[in-house]
């Protein structure tokens, strides 16, 4: 690991502006305003995703994890979160990274670890010093992009896999798009306006332009169980809605309770991409 544990860079540079400023004319927010929602969202939410994913009739985290278990080497998690990858890979030389304390403190509650506060756009790790970076359902959340997937590269020794769990657009049944319908109805929402959306189904054309070699792109449509208030509320909270007022949020829970009977189960497409870092392409860059 290198030199600059728990280092958060603070402001936006010029790079990071302009990877962002493209879409203001698209009613995106802006870099610092995503960093304040995504920073207080994950304070007073700390631990929802993987709470969600518990609604899940299988676990999405084991199947992300299951191509990196015979990795050698390190295997750095990228904006982990509360860890969930942690316990699917007891035997890894596993670290955890998150920007958000909140997430690293419940994290560290459910005894995971080692852990690091650090930027995904700075991580504390040398060059080519990591077998595997694991990006559980960060990626069209991360800010600035284009500076993380450098810092992935970076980070990577030759012949390194980046193991990337993305929700997918695709793959819902027509049963499916009408509970995702009914949902966003409830919450008054038509997309959620996440600052990178190239990183979900586009997440492979993504990966081959920033000189990754794509071994794996698979999806699978999970269902989560949605058959309570409790996970009705849940749902309601997980899915990252900046616009959404607290007067809105309760209003949609209600709602949702209704909907949320015995035996309702939700459609969740998930692509799980799985990349390498070609070796020729590093050793060039080097010399
Ligand atoms: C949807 S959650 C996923 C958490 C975990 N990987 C999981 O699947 O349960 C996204 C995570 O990205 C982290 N995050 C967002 N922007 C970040 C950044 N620029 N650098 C590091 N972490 C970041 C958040 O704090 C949050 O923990």
């Amino acid at each position: 690991m290198r030199d600059q544990p728990g280092r958060v860079p603070e402001g936006s540079t010029g790079a990071r502006a302009a990877s962002m400023s493209h879409r203001r004319g698209e009613g995106w927010m802006d870099e610092p305003d995503w960093r304040r929602f995504i920073t207080a969202y994950h304070q007073e939410h700390a631990g929802i995703t993987e709470q969600l994913f518990s609604l899940a009739d299988t676990s999405p985290y084991a199947w992300l994890a299951e191509p990196l278990r015979a990795v050698e080497g390190t295997v750095l998690d990228l904006a982990c979160g509360s860890a969930p990858t942690r316990q699917e890979l007891p035997d890894a030389d596993w670290v955890g990274v998150d920007l958000s304390a909140a997430e690293l403190a419940e994290a560290a509650r459910q005894g995971r670890g080692p852990l690091l506060r650090a930027a995904a756009d700075a991580l504390p790790a040398a060059s080519a010093s990591v077998g595997a970076v694991c990006a559980a359902m960060c990626l069209p959340v991360v800010t600035p992009l284009p500076q993380t997937l450098g810092e992935i590269r970076r980070v990577l020794r030759p012949g390194g896999v980046l193991a990337a769990l993305v929700p997918s657009q695709s793959g819902l049944s027509p049963s499916g798009m009408l509970g995702w319908v009914r949902v966003m109805a409830a919450l008054r929402a038509v997309r959620q306006p996440w600052p990178n959306p190239q990183a979900r189904d586009g997440l492979p054309a993504l990966l081959r332009t920033a000189g990754f070699r794509v071994r794996r792109d698979e999806r699978h449509v999970f269902t989560l169980a949605i058959d309570s208030a409790g996970a009705a509320a849940l749902l309601a909270d997980a899915l990252y809605l900046p616009g959404l007022t607290t007067h809105r949020a309760q209003a949609a829970k209600r709602s949702l309770a209704r909907w949320a009977t015995p035996g309702r189960r939700l459609e969740l497409p998930l692509r799980r991409v799985v990349a390498e870092l070609p070796i020729e392409q590093q050793s060039q860059e080097t010399t």
